[in-house]
């Protein structure tokens, strides 16, 4: 699997803080069946990363865990809040890109303002190139009330990724009610761990990818719709597959 949303660099934001935290979140994503994992560090106002240190971060773990044995290939990337945005130039962007492909940049979903804030970011970045993967708003508040909402993000080219957590309940019954009428409206491209550290949030792929209830749609969300994000191409939504009436009845 591969896993687009993680804070894995330690001593950056809010996610690890150490080497070894990096290492046991890490194995414990290995051991969940996931091969990458993007290192999406915050880039907002209180966690305001540069392109130069969140490359040196991945640089620093692909060296380390090349050392340990550790078979998780790790990526360029970052978490963009909107009001950091303005301040980042078209090569900051690029950098910051997932695996720097230049086509994706994951954007950081409001969690208290309306999910309405997102448009005016996404246009900026579709006039750079860009397409928004907005994260986890299945956690918005104005999106739990009406999840249909997310289809006017959709229709100016961005994609969702939901939270692994989200899916299977761990991060409560709101979000796990709204992420699971996204998934079903096939308004997901991608579900990602958004890991912090190893003993919170942490992995969880395998148990989300099982919650999803369509085995096909589970991997789709955690295999295929994120290699193609990391490919730069473009990516189709998938609607869980109907349940089937016994006897021949459909
Ligand atoms: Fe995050």
């Amino acid at each position: 699997m591969i896993d687009l949303h993680s804070h894995v660099l330690p001593d950056v934001d809010d996610g690890t803080r150490s080497l070894e935290e990096a290492r046991a979140l890490a194995r414990s994503a290995v051991e969940d069946g996931v091969t990458r994992m993007v290192a999406t560090p915050h880039v907002r106002g209180d966690w305001p990363t540069t392109p130069e240190r969140m490359e040196r971060g991945v640089a620093e773990l692909r060296a380390d865990f090349a050392l340990e044995g550790i078979p998780l290939e790790i990526l360029h990337g970052a978490e963009l809040s909107i009001e950091r945005l303005g301040e980042l130039n078209p090569d900051d962007l690029l950098r910051f890109s997932l695996g720097q492909n230049g086509r994706y940049v994951l954007l950081e979903c409001p969690y208290f303002s309306s999910y309405v804030e997102l448009v005016p970011a996404i246009k900026a970045l579709s006039k750079v190139g860009l397409a928004a993967v907005v994260a986890h708003p299945e956690r918005n508040p104005t999106i739990q009330e009406r999840p249909a909402r997310i289809s006017a993000l959709l229709a100016l080219g961005a994609l969702v990724q939901v939270t692994a957590g989200s899916i299977d309940g761990r991060l409560g019954r709101s979000a796990e009610r709204t992420a699971s009428a996204l998934v079903e409206l096939g308004y997901v491209h991608a579900i990602a761990s958004d890991a912090h550290g190893p003993h919170i949030r942490e992995g969880g792929l395998a148990a989300a990818a099982a919650a999803v209830g369509d085995s096909a749609l589970g991997t789709y969300l955690t295999e295929e719709a994120p290699a193609a994000i990391l490919a730069g191409e473009s990516v189709a939504t998938r609607v869980r597959a109907r349940r089937r009436w016994p006897f021949g009845f459909s």
